[in-house]
């Protein structure tokens, strides 16, 4: 099994470019099958559950050409089947979008129960809501979903929480159902509005993604498109808050600064730097930086895939802070592997208590999921002496090249098999 191995201590220092969106390129990848014309998707994050999506969606019959590693073109006429489930698919959550844009186009799916990290129970039921009130029938049978309707017709729809998940799902079906759709209380993610403006420009009629209110006016068929997924406000997060973490001096391009505000203004209140240009941030820290409190949101608000990272920089800043996770109840499991590196985290139910200490001290630590595998890596970063991060496969689900960037910073990592002990201590000499 692959594992990073991290020489702590350095200063990032240099440009990382950031990759497309993984949570808007899996919606947008289902969505592509919706339409019988050539689909051209760029700017798609080489990344494991993107491949995975990949390979379900070729399963299913429909043809994908990849032009390059990051551009894929999607013929959705080949498609022979609407039955999605394999071990592989099972595994990952983003399957389910293809329930929505199955629907939406053949008014029946059956899709795999979705995977993907175990940070909390995850349930389903406001996607189940918006098919109904579209008027499918929703059954849940041998770990399938199975979603049918004789026609698909518009309605009013009130989702009882904010949902990513549920909102994109029900905008890819009534995208395809007669007459009008509103959903309220909608999801207002970068990636919501991404994926209507892909829904869009293949000749949908969406209005209003990135407010709690979107109105979807069903078409009868949806056109061939060209289109260039953003950037991912996660992966740019990430960056920024291992920069802080390193007291580092990092430009991060190929970002939209405004997705990244609320990232921003912890980084500013804890005493960092951060310059904003059109499409990069720079953040300077080059002191320690201070406490602050951190409560996790729906989007404006602060992200809860940026939880993990922003934990384990306030773990290494002076003063208490307190950390709230809001969205997922099961997200601070990581904290036991950062206690080992030395820091001093008490969780009570969602929230955590952070007392900063002076330094990390590197330790073997196991990644639980995707976004606390990166926030173990920028621990790695920060501490004194060498950190070993296991099940590095989490992290490459969501992260494309990641020791790759953070070496291009100045980092001092490698991605070695942890059978290979020579690598492991050639590796530890070369790094003193
Ligand atoms: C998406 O998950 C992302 N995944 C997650 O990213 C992200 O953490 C999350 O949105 C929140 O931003 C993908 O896009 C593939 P939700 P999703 O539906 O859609 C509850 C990462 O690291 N809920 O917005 O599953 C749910 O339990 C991943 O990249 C219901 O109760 O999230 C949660 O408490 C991890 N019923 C809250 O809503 C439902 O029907 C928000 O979940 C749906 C959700």
């Amino acid at each position: 099994m692959d594992q990073y191995i991290i020489k702590g201590g350095k200063s990032l220092a240099g440009e990382v470019s950031i990759g497309g969106a993984k949570n808007a390129a899996l919606a947008i990848l289902a969505a592509a099958v919706m339409s019988d014309e050539v689909v051209t998707i760029e700017n798609i994050p080489d990344v494991r559950d993107i491949n995975v999506l990949l390979e379900a969606i070729e399963d299913i019959g429909v043809k994908i050409s990849r032009t390059d590693a990051h551009t894929v073109k999607v013929m959705g006429c080949r498609l022979n089947s609407v039955n999605v489930d394999s071990d592989s698919v099972r595994k990952i959550r983003g399957s389910y979008y293809l329930l929505g844009a199955l629907l939406g186009k053949y008014k029946t799916a059956q899709v795999a129960l979705p995977g993907g990290c175990n940070i909390g129970s995850r349930p389903i039921d406001q996607h189940i809501k918006g098919f109904e009130a579209l008027g499918a029938q929703v059954k849940i049978q041998h770990g399938l979903i199975k979603a049918q309707a004789e026609k698909l017709k518009g309605n009013h729809i009130y989702l009882d929480l904010i949902s990513v998940g549920a909102t994109i799902n029900i905008m890819l079906a009534a995208t395809l159902a007669e007459g009008q759709t509103i959903i309220e209380n909608s999801a207002k993610e970068p990636h919501v509005v991404d994926v209507a403006n892909f829904l869009n420009s293949m000749g949908a009629n969406i209005k209003g993604a990135g407010t709690d209110v979107i109105r979807i006016k069903g078409v009868e068929k949806l056109h061939g498109s060209t289109y260039s997924i953003i950037p991912d406000q996660i992966e740019a997060g990430t960056f920024m808050l291992a920069a802080a973490a390193t007291k580092g001096d990092v430009l991060i391009k190929n970002v939209i600064p405004k997705h990244l505000e609320a990232i921003t203004a912890k980084l500013v209140e804890m005493g960092a730097e951060v310059e904003e240009f059109d499409d990069a941030v720079r953040v300077v820290a080059t002191k320690k930086l201070g406490h602050t409190q951190v409560k996790t949101l729906a989007y404006p608000g602060f992200p809860t895939d940026m939880q993990p990272q922003i934990t384990t920089v306030l773990a290494i800043s002076s003063g208490t802070s307190i950390v709230t996770e809001s969205i997922f109840e099961n997200r601070f499991k990581y904290v036991d592997e950062l206690t080992k590196m030395g820091a001093s985290i008490k969780v009570e139910g969602n929230t955590a208590i952070i007392d900063g200490v002076s330094e990390l001290t590197g330790a073997i630590v196991s990644a639980p999921d995707l976004r606390a595998g990166a926030a173990l890596v920028i621990a790695g970063l920060a501490a004194d002496g060498i950190t070993t991060v296991e099940q590095v496969e989490y992290i490459e689900r969501g992260y494309e090249n990641f020791e790759k960037k953070m070496l291009e910073l100045g980092a001092m990592m490698a991605k070695i098999d942890s059978s290979n002990e020579k690598a492991i201590r050639k590796f530890k000499l070369k790094v003193g």
